[in-house]
């Protein structure tokens, strides 16, 4: 594994542990799929499945950029790629190593950051790009391939600038950006409707979540009146942080009518030509 920075993304890191969920990205849901936690690890396996379906023929090496718990990566390793991860997050590397092998090769880097001499015939960003310095992204795309290569990818980009989910690229911008510095786009597909059951199932588990902070939170007011004195003296931002998250961003996030009318999760496959 080579070593950079760490960045280590604690939400990321809770949503996998406390559903055992063995990737980081949204699933593909089919229509007859009820929403339930199984349900979502089924519709999670199917959008590796069909991402990785999008790498075209004649491509021997990828670099799986922003490459999670490296679910991915063992898809396409099992499909005989010569494959590469890379991920700012020191716990993402170990679980890389753990799911693709110790001798999978694992760059700890943000992609922006990232030197090598190797040029790849495909580099694959699963849920990735909307993490990526939008200036810095195409540049290095161009920087590690060859005329030829291409990028497969998926993830969810605002459909007009505005303030839900403000870090995913303008899907108009992306584009251009992508024609700008020479790639040719060759497939795209919207997945937004086969997506949005994510947000209902995450839906169901908020709900729970918010419960349960209320039962700790009154108890302690109730019945441990000076332990909640200490925890407000000590943790008080902290515990209004959590608050916040679970009853006004959360609820903001997950509202599936919202993210339908500003968001469009699309699948991409972007040629450089030879
Ligand atoms: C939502 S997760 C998706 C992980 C995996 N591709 C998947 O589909 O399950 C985003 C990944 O991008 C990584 N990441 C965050 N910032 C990055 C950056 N600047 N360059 C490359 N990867 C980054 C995170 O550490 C994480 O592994």
């Amino acid at each position: 594994m080579s070593k950079k920075r760490d960045e280590h993304d604690v939400g990321l890191k809770f949503l996998q542990q406390a559903f055992g969920l063995s990737s980081l990205h949204f699933g593909l849901f089919t229509e007859d799929q009820p929403y339930n936690l199984e349900n979502l690890r089924k519709a999670q396996v199917n959008y590796t499945s069909t991402l990785v379906s999008l790498v075209p023929d004649g491509v021997k090496t990828v670099l799986d950029v922003g490459s999670g718990l490296g679910d991915i990566s063992k898809v396409l390793i099992d499909r005989g790629y010569k494959v590469e991860g890379l991920s700012p997050d020191a716990y993402h590397g170990e679980k890389y190593l753990e799911s693709c092998g110790k001798d999978a090769v694992f760059h700890l880097s943000k992609f922006e950051d990232f030197r090598t001499d190797t040029r790849y015939d495909c580099l694959l960003f699963g849920e990735s790009p909307q993490y990526i310095d939008k200036d810095a992204y195409f540049p290095k795309c161009l920087e590690l391939t060859n005329p030829g290569s291409c990028i497969v990818l998926a993830d969810f980009f605002q459909k007009h600038p505005g303030d839900v989910y403000p870090k995913c690229f303008v899907e108009s911008d992306f584009v251009a950006r992508a024609e700008k510095a020479g790639f040719r786009v060759d497939y795209h597909r919207d997945i937004t409707k086969e997506v949005l059951p994510n947000l209902e199932v995450a839906r169901l588990f908020l709900a729970y979540g918010q419960k349960l902070f209320a039962f700790i939170t009154d108890t302690l007011k109730r019945r441990k009146r000076f332990l909640w004195f200490l925890a407000n003296l000590f943790y008080g931002r902290r515990i209004r942080r959590v608050h916040q998250i679970l009853h006004e961003n959360s609820p903001k996030w997950l509202d599936s009518a919202r993210f339908e009318e500003n968001m469009r999760y699309a699948m991409y496959r972007l040629v450089r030509p030879a």
